[in-house]
């Protein structure tokens, strides 16, 4: 089951729950311990679920925080705009459980040293974000192409106002599974470990031989790296480096 599918079922579930136990007249009067028992329900079914363990805080806060929030008296307006906020940063995020982060300019340089020195390179960064790689690096090398693929309009947005004018920037709003990345000497990957098996497989169907793929922290799963570059930042980001290999001739 998908994990915001399994959200849904536990805060149903708990909510079913504290419902029963309140009409059995197992709970005291009131909305708090309606709250409480839903709460501790949707944690307890999350569990069941095999749910991620940092979903299982967000489960016993949900409810109790909305109750909370209530005594705020802030106008529904807030609310909705809050919402409207966050969908359109993380967009499609529930679904491909790739949230937003951004590279650092430490990390940037690092991959720029990545980049042929000796001719221009076709560069594209798959879940683009705001840009702040690719802008960078279309800076340090005004001879290489960059190109950028981001789903969720808001960071799309910030990207295509601040990299408008860079005439080696192209800018792509959309799925990157659903564009070609034919032709791209190197692909760069901030993710998360739940697409790169699937992004591996659209690299070594797609990308030339000898093109790179370097994935911001995240493995491919049971494919050994050409090189793993260890930047000296805060976060001690690793590059993993992936070579497309030439086809096997066939017999
Ligand atoms: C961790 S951020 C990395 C941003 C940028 N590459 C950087 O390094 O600064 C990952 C981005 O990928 C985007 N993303 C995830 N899956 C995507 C998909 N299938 N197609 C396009 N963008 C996607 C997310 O919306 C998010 O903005």
């Amino acid at each position: 089951m998908p994990p915001a599918l399994k959200a849904l079922a536990s805060q149903l579930a708990g909510g079913l729950i504290a419902w029963l136990m309140g009409l059995a007249g197992l709970l005291p009067p009131g909305l708090w311990p309606l709250a409480l028992a839903q709460a501790i329900g949707a944690v307890m079914v999350a569990a069941l679920l095999r749910s991620a363990r940092w979903w299982l805080p967000i489960h016993l806060l949900f409810v109790p925080l909305a109750l909370a929030m209530r005594t705020l008296a802030l106008a529904p307006g807030w609310y909705l705009a809050a919402f409207i906020t966050l969908a359109l940063i993380y967009w499609s995020s529930f679904r491909t459980q790739v949230p937003l982060y951004l590279s650092n300019r430490k990390t940037a340089a690092a991959v720029a040293d990545l980049l042929p020195p000796d001719r221009p390179a076709q560069v594209l960064d798959i879940g683009s974000g705001t840009g702040s790689l690719l802008r960078v690096l279309a800076r340090l090398r005004p001879d290489c192409h960059f190109a950028g693929i981001e789903s969720a309009p808001g960071p799309w947005a910030l990207g295509w106002i601040q990299g408008r004018t860079m005439a080696n920037l192209a800018w792509h709003r959309g799925d990157f599974f659903q564009h070609s990345w034919q032709g791209k000497d190197v692909v760069y990957a901030f993710l998360s470990p739940v697409p790169m098996a699937a992004v591996w497989r659209k690299a070594t169907a797609e990308m030339p031989p000898g093109s790179i793929l370097i994935s911001n922290s995240f493995q491919v799963p049971d494919c050994k790296p050409e090189r793993v570059i260890e930047v000296d930042d805060r976060r001690r980001t690793r590059l993993f480096v992936y070579r497309i290999k030439v086809p096997k001739a066939r017999n």
